[in-house]
């Protein structure tokens, strides 16, 4: 025996109404405001310190991070993420690191902008040479 038509509407708009609840709940644990992924939140080892040349510039890009030696010994680390999209910095020459994205440039010894679209500087981040290694966070 068929249940009567009215019934199973009923039963499918409950349905309906759980999978939209289900929908909503998935959505709002997505974006947060601020870009914590721009600077990293623990140490992380670069390698040796020898491969960042005294007065250029080296790029970890998968470690999304840009490391300068201004002067021999002296390190400077910075956020390799644009600040204008996001993109990984692509490409540093001497002091200047370059965006693939929408042609940014930046100077690594300082983290501003040479060149925009970008408006704000790179992020600063720790770094140290330890026992002749590179430590940035
Ligand atoms: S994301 Fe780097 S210039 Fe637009």
């Amino acid at each position: 025996m068929s249940q009567p038509p009215a019934r199973r509407t009923v039963l499918r708009g409950a349905a309906l109404a759980g999978a939209a609840g289900f929908g909503l709940a998935a959505c709002s644990s997505g974006g947060s405001g601020a870009d914590a992924s721009a600077v990293p939140t623990k140490p992380v080892d670069l390698g040796a310190a020898a491969e960042v040349p005294v007065g250029g510039a080296k790029l970890y890009r998968e470690d999304r991070l840009v490391v300068s030696q201004p002067a021999e010994g002296e390190f400077k680390c910075f956020s390799a993420k644009c600040t204008h999209a996001g993109c990984i910095l692509s490409e540093v020459q001497k002091k200047e690191g370059s965006c693939p994205c929408h042609g940014s440039r930046f100077d690594v010894t300082t983290g501003q902008v040479i060149q925009g679209p970008a408006a704000q500087p790179l992020p600063e981040v720790p770094v140290k040479a330890q026992g002749g290694k590179l430590i940035a966070g």
